[in-house]
């Protein structure tokens, strides 16, 4: 058998679209179906923090001269922001690890603009602090907007402050609400400020304003002391202690009086540091504790990498809830490690104002606690990405939880009987991350099982081994690119499904059906692996061809076959799966005509196709697999949820390979691949090993006169009416099928 170490296939991308070769999106993920989960170990890396990425780009874009920020967060929140500072004539250089800044000096370039900034608050807030203050005294005009959720996110207090200062502040859509036009003259003044009058901001709805403020206020503070008071007890502190470190690495001291009173002394001028570390996002941390927490139950733990003791976030304050509901967490400098401790979780009550963000994952781990967990001080989630308590309720409460919500606060009682739900996530990353940790409910205590029928994904196979389990849905999963585009791989990276429950859909076919392109279309669509099992017997055929083995020479070929040392990467969107041989890449060789002869006279070998066997069974992994090629639905996968078996008229299939060959620049005639094709037919129906025929529960797709959207779609409508969510689970409510 293979080495299931060596060739063990990489989680590949669950790439959310499948992009035909024009870049169209052909399929966008409309869900991802977690099968039960039941373990979890390993490393993870986490992306860059999003308050400290969005901090210290505004940061470098108003200092004089070069910042390189090294592992700076790569989403749509960061991309916003960079955006907007190209926009406003900031020089932006990003590639692999370092994104380099070239900034403003504090002057303005472009005077005017129409910045548009999704859903970004961390974006939305200090830019328009920014603008308003250097319209106002160099002159400008501009307009910032966002997506229509962000002009429901209150800014009024921030637009109050701004406009006591002497800032001109328009409301273009309702007051006190984005979109918001800021203006001013040419070497216009500030009277508020001139009259020495400190700058009042409200605390207690949104830290955000007073960090807007303390960002943006340097610009004016070179003649001046500049004084902010905050009104009301402020919320969220661990989050100005970020931006309070931040200004401090680019040279501005802000002196302070507790959390009440804070000063920006005469002369403060923003100094690039050069070179800046962007840590680990520690609320990204927060569902990889809760795995370890929940899933570390074997002797490895989870371990995070890129935030640790040393962080600057707050919250990191999270491992002491994590700890406090049983968690065993150890941490260094920029790791943390976590594995189980006490099952099940203890429930707590805890005031979460100083950690809003990661306390959502707490509302989650309530579902595997020993009582009803309760979650204060939470009246911010009102005013997120979505309305977080209201959204939080209702989904915990589909998955089976007794929930209870108030003005600020939410008690989770973990459900007595678990539901297979289809989670919504409200366009609110944090909803999808933390949900997703629903899918482990087999561990629950008491979880499913008793008198209730477990909707089953992958039928036939015996389960006796492992508690029953439920499959959650989670929808629109590729919300979570506003923090954590590849959250998804790396929780799949870690966690462990029973190899019954992972899903599998075969596709099989005659050469030349384009069981290829589908797979792939539908693998993408689902979020799902891929094994495509033609490339095993080509890789196999390239390893005897390099080492001089004959492809006839059936035991020394399948020696060859069971210690292949392949390695697997995703590669972008639609370029095929880059493919390693011993250590070389064989991507290109493995297309070549030459790969194919020698990969049909292996594959007719039965010990070649035994000792392929294991390797092709570790391909399926959580969150399922969709395998092609001719015997995966008869011989190697035979108990599959979804067998298709691919066929096209010998006409249709020779005008493809015709085409395709063309475009290579190989020179042949239609009739003579037709003339081929129905005799490689004849043959492969009639070869002793591995025939070509359809598996009797097989689903028969003739796709002549379709085109690969059609055939994509079909094989995703026969996937939905199999699936336990039913076709209409998008957007619905309704989530129990028992
Ligand atoms: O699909 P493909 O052209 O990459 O397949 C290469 C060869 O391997 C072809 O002759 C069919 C054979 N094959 C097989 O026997 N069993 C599989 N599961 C996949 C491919």
């Amino acid at each position: 058998m293979a080495d299931p170490a060596a060739t063990r296939a990489e989680p590949r991308s669950a790439r959310i679209a499948f992009l035909l070769d024009d870049g169209v999106p052909l399929f966008d993920i409309a869900a991802i179906d977690l099968p039960p989960l039941r373990s979890a170990s390993g490393s993870v890396h986490l992306p860059g923090s999003k308050s400290i990425s969005n901090r210290v780009l505004l940061l470098a874009g108003l200092a004089e001269g070069e910042t390189v920020l090294l592992d700076l967060l790569d989403s749509d929140d960061t991309r916003v922001m960079l955006e907007a500072l190209r926009t406003l004539g900031c020089g932006v250089d990003r590639r692999e690890r370092e994104c380099r800044i070239t900034g403003l000096g504090g002057r303005l370039r472009v005077h005017e603009a129409d910045l548009h900034l999704g859903n970004a608050g961390t974006a939305m807030r200090p830019l328009m602090a920014t603008l308003a203050l250097l319209a106002a005294t160099q002159g400008g005009r501009f307009d910032l907007r966002g997506v229509a959720r962000m002009h429901e996110r209150p800014i009024g207090d921030l637009v109050d402050a701004l406009r006591r200062l002497g800032c001109t502040v328009v409301d273009l859509g309702a007051p006190g609400y984005p979109p918001l036009r800021v203006t001013g003259e040419p070497d216009g003044r500030l009277a508020g400020l001139e009259a020495g009058q400190p700058v009042r901001v409200r605390g207690d709805v949104s830290s955000q304003f007073l960090t807007a403020l303390l960002l943006a206020l340097p610009l004016v503070a070179e003649r001046r002391d500049v004084i902010v008071e905050v009104e009301g007890e402020l919320i969220s502190k661990p989050y100005v202690d970020i931006t309070l470190n931040l200004l401090g690495r680019f040279g501005i001291a802000v002196q302070r009086d507790g959390y009440a009173r804070f000063m920006l002394p005469r002369g403060s001028r923003y100094r690039s540091p050069g070179r800046l570390h962007v840590e680990g996002d520690a609320s990204s941390a927060s569902y990889f504790i809760a795995l370890g927490a929940i899933a570390a139950t074997g002797g490895a733990p989870v371990h995070i990498a890129g935030v640790g003791s040393d962080s600057i976030q707050g919250d990191i304050a999270f491992v002491d809830a994590a700890r406090a509901m049983g968690a065993e967490v150890k941490s260094g400098p920029g790791w943390i490690e976590v594995h189980r401790g006490r099952w099940p979780l203890k429930a707590i009550r805890l005031d979460a104002r100083p950690i809003p963000d990661a306390a959502m994952t707490l509302a989650v781990m309530a579902l595997y606690a020993d009582g009803p967990t309760r979650i204060e001080g939470i009246a911010s989630w009102r005013v997120k990405e979505t309305d977080r308590i209201a959204a939080m309720a209702a989904e915990l409460r589909k998955l089976g939880a007794d929930v209870l919500a108030g003005d600020d606060f939410i008690e989770v009682r973990p459900p007595r009987q678990w539901q297979a739900a289809s989670v919504r996530t409200y366009d609110d990353h944090r909803m999808a991350m933390c949900l997703a940790l629903a899918a482990f409910n087999a561990l629950a205590t008491g979880a499913a099982g008793a008198g209730v029928p477990t909707p089953r994904v992958s039928a036939g196979l015996p389960t006796a081994r492992v508690s029953a389990g439920l499959p959650v849905r989670i929808e629109d999963p590729r919300c979570v690119a506003k923090t954590f585009p590849d959250y998804f791989e790396a929780l799949f990276g870690l966690a462990e499904a029973a190899e019954d429950d992972v899903p599998v859909i075969t596709i099989d076919g005659p050469t030349a059906s384009g069981k290829g392109t589908l797979a792939a279309a539908v693998a993408r669509a689902l979020g799902y692996h891929l094994l495509d099992s033609g490339l095993l017997y080509r890789a196999t055929g390239l390893a005897a061809a390099a080492d001089g083995i004959s492809p006839d020479d059936e035991a020394a070929v399948a020696r060859l076959a069971g210690t292949l040392d392949l390695r697997f990467a995703s590669a972008e969107e639609a370029e095929p799966t880059r493919v390693w041989l011993r250590g070389r890449e064989i991507t290109a060789e493995l297309r070549h005509e030459n790969a194919g002869l020698l990969a049909s006279r292996v594959s007719a070998l039965p010990a070649v196709r035994s000792a392929l066997h294991g390797l092709q069974l570790s391909f399926r992994r959580a969150p399922g697999l969709v395998a092609d090629g001719r015997d995966m639905g008869t011989v190697v996968f035979p108990g599959a949820a979804l067998k298709v078996f691919l066929t096209a008229n010998a006409g249709q299939r020779a005008e493809r390979r015709h085409k395709q060959l063309i475009s290579k620049g190989i020179q042949t005639t239609i009739d003579s691949l037709r003339a081929d094709l129905e005799a490689r037919d004849a043959r492969d129906r009639n070869r002793a090993v591995a025939p070509l025929k359809p598996a009797e529960d097989a689903l028969l797709l003739d796709n002549s006169d379709l085109t690969i959207e059609q055939s994509v779609a079909q094989v995703l409508n026969w996937w939905q009416a199999r699936s336990p969510f039913g076709r209409s689970a998008r957007g619905s409510s309704a989530s129990t099928p028992a």
